[in-house]
């Protein structure tokens, strides 16, 4: 069997486009390829908005990857809604991406870092997840495919709970 992980065929296609037809600076260009550029860059955040569900389409932020969004959630959101006492919620099956920077955020804050346990199938103990939730959590941070395991979370079933179960910003 062939074990190589490969990118769909429609992404590398775009990749493609933008390196031999749009490749211009975006937003800061006066030029008409910069213009194009910006325009195909402004689509794709339509697109992924309209993916999510998202509310609007500047809650879409493009980052370089994922250490990189869950530092900005740690250190925008973070710093300005946690506070001492407050509460952040991760797996034990999380990646370090997903647990160096709530543990520097709980360091910075005076935050509780709570862990939700796995069983012997190296599944979450969905039990012990909904009695961590109370008043105090302020982010639950859970991968939807485990990198170690290959186990693949009920994330709706966790949004479901931590919205039911925690008073929500917005
Ligand atoms: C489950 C998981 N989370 C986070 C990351 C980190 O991703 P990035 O390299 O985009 O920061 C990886 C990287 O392999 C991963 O497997």
């Amino acid at each position: 069997m062939e074990l190589r992980r490969k990118k769909p065929r429609c992404v590398v296609e775009k990749i493609d486009e933008g390196y031999y037809h749009l490749n211009a600076n975006i937003h800061r260009g006066v030029h008409y390829l910069s213009q194009k550029a910006t325009e195909a860059h402004e689509a794709a955040r339509s697109t992924v908005a309209d993916f999510l569900g998202a509310g609007k389409r500047e809650e879409v932020i493009f980052t370089r990857g994922t250490t990189e969004a869950i530092n900005l959630v740690a250190t925008s959101f973070g710093e300005a809604f946690c506070k001492a006492g407050d509460e952040i919620i991760v797996s034990i099956m999380e990646h370090h991406s997903n647990i160096v920077p709530w543990q520097m955020l709980c360091e910075r804050k005076g935050l509780k870092l709570r862990v939700i346990p796995m069983n012997d199938r190296g599944e979450l103990d969905m039990k012990a997840f909904k009695t961590m939730l109370n008043d105090k959590t302020r982010i639950v941070s859970v991968a939807h495919v485990s990198n170690v395991l290959g186990t693949v979370n009920p994330v709706a079933e966790i949004i479901r709970i931590a919205h039911e179960k925690t008073y929500r910003f917005w």
